[in-house]
């Protein structure tokens, strides 16, 4: 990730200099940018002087000291390992100018905690860029609980000048917000999966044909990687263990090697290429399971104050490629009849992860349904 972000910043006029563990990943790093690089010459996408002129921007340097004594903004993107972060930034700390930004690229670990390991938290913030960042459009902007005000905006401003969409993760809550919706929908997924109640193809096909996202999540779960999956699952459930509780489905296949796409195997067998999920067993799963956990999810992070409604939208549809965000899928299908479905499921299924959210029940006996009332999530004219 760290190359992709030097390149974008580059491409957008900035100066970047670019440190590693030593010269020769730095290299590698550098070569990764002349290549994707030339893609978008290629392409036609760039023009070989815009090419040069974003190469010239960026140099490499030894030692986080040199590299950041000059900086106004730093990007951290080293391995997702929090000590390793603390570390880092608190060496980039004492060398950095009173006024830099430190940012961490972090997808799952504390804000917060790397801020404590620098004398400047309220300048500490969460850059959350996706995969590929030179292609990808959504940026979480991560406020840490010293993080200031201003740090924000700032973060928010430089992700526009890099052609980005930023969204503002006002706490820093495991999976911000992207990965925590997607838990609570990968969660309903491996759950119906272990009950026997449908199996990896309906569910996929159901998701993929008739909900429209852009992979089956079996297809999805393998393709980020069962490993990853399993430990955001296992902090998710850490932190919310009164709604979330992990079946025991990928954390056995992980043991066991199975780590999805790059293994070869997860859930679907990769080594003869991308698997064909079958058309005709979409109307087998009850999609409508899997809206419930995404709107009931996106409730949880509004009702706890990490982002709003449109920030939750726009970050599910830049971020994970969904036709509609939760928000205004909630409002379009009626929260009323959200509710019920968790209700009906609740019951069924005695489980605590399908107890509406307070904040959909609140709207619900207010008469807050949706747009068929005028106000839901959002309010309509
Ligand atoms: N890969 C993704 O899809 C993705 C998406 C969003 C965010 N992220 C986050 O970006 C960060 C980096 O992930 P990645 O996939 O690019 O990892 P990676 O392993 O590809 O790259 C890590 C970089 O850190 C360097 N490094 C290794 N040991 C180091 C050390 N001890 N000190 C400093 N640097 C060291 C490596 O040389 C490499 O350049 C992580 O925090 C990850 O959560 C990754």
């Amino acid at each position: 990730m760290g190359h992709a972000i030097a390149e974008i910043m580059a491409m957008a006029g900035i100066g970047v200099s670019m440190t590693d563990v030593n010269r020769e990943f730095m290299q590698k790093g550098y070569d990764r940018i002349k290549w994707s690089l030339e893609k978008f010459v290629e392409k036609r996408t760039i023009r070989q002087e815009e090419m040069d002129a974003a190469l010239a921007r960026i140099k490499l340097v030894d030692g986080y000291a040199n590299t950041v004594s000059n900086a106004d903004f730093v990007v951290e993107a080293a391995p997702e390992d929090l000590d390793l972060k603390k570390k880092i930034f608190s060496e980039i700390d004492a060398s950095a100018p009173p006024h830099a930004i430190i940012a961490s690229n972090t997808s799952t670990l504390s804000i917060t905690a790397m801020g404590s390991a620098t004398k400047r938290p309220d300048k500490v913030v969460g850059m959350h860029f996706f995969n590929p960042a030179q292609l990808m459009p959504l940026v979480e902007v991560v406020k840490g609980s010293k993080t200031s005000d201003q740090t924000a905006q700032v973060a928010v401003n430089l992700a526009k000048k890099l052609g980005k969409t930023p969204v503002l993760v006002k706490k820093d809550v495991r999976g911000f917000v992207v990965n925590s919706v997607l838990g609570y929908v990968f969660n309903e997924a491996f759950w119906a999966l272990h009950r026997g109640e449908a199996t990896r193809d309906q569910i996929d096909s159901a998701v993929k044909y008739k909900a429209g996202f852009p992979m089956g999540l079996f297809e999805l779960a393998d393709f980020v990687g069962l490993d990853i999956i399993d430990s955001a699952s296992n902090q998710m459930s850490a932190e919310y263990a009164d709604r979330v509780k992990v079946p025991p489905v990928v954390g056995p296949m992980v043991k066991a090697g199975k780590l999805g796409q790059k293994s070869g195997e997860g859930f679907y067998n990769w080594k003869t290429g991308r698997p064909r999920i079958p058309f005709e067993l979409a109307d087998e799963f009850d999609v409508d399971r899997i809206y419930a956990a995404a709107i009931n999810g996106a409730a949880w992070l509004v009702h706890e104050g990490v982002a709003i409604p449109e920030d939750i939208d726009t970050a599910m549809k830049f971020g994970a490629g969904w036709p509609s965000g939760p928000c205004e899928l909630g409002d379009r299908l009626g929260l009323d009849v959200v509710v019920a479905k968790l209700n009906e499921l609740q019951t069924k299924l005695n489980e605590p992860s399908y107890k509406p959210c307070p904040l959909l029940e609140e709207y619900v006996s207010k008469g807050w349904t949706g747009r068929k009332s005028k106000r839901g999530f959002y309010t309509y004219a």
